[in-house]
């Protein structure tokens, strides 16, 4: 079950529609913290996964596959070729001041590149990961 506080923080900051990086990092930390006592977001973890490689999709096994190794980069869509601005907040400040931009891609990409959503654990290791690097 979804924790009701980090919810409700989460959908207040959607409706307010000016999140920052670090309130939906606090956001998915308090969300990861419900289920798991003690949970501190991990940027090497984060790092981890965004670039292991699932392999569930052969077109786009990881989050590198679009993102590239460096989110700080501009990145380039491994199907269209289209270019993807840079992922990290700290080289694209447009990254993650929105809540519902975040969720919507979180759950498209977390669907085709890792074979389900991911959890509120991952998304806060992630966040860490690309506000600080690893
Ligand atoms: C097939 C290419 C592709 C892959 C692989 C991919 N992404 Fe993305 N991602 C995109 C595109 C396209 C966008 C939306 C365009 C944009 O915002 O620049 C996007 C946007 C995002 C956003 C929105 C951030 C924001 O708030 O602006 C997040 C979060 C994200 N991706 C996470 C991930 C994660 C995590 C993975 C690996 C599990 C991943 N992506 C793998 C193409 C990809």
């Amino acid at each position: 079950m979804k924790h009701p506080l980090a919810l409700l923080a989460l959908l207040a900051a959607t409706a307010a529609g000016a999140e920052t990086p670090r309130g939906l990092l606090d956001t998915y930390a308090a969300e990861a913290a419900s289920r798991t006592p003690g949970f501190q977001a991990s940027a090497r973890r984060g790092a981890d996964f965004f670039g292991r490689r699932f392999g569930v999709s052969e077109k786009m096994p990881a989050c590198v596959s679009c993102h590239t190794e460096d989110p700080a980069q501009a990145g380039r869509h491994a199907i269209t070729g289209k270019d993807i601005k840079p992922l990290a907040p700290r080289a694209n400040p447009a990254r993650f001041t929105d809540a519902a931009k975040a969720e919507k891609w979180f759950g498209r990409n977390c669907g085709e590149v890792v074979g389900r959503p991911c959890s509120a654990a991952e998304k806060a290791d992630l966040l860490r990961f690309l506000a600080e690097g690893a």
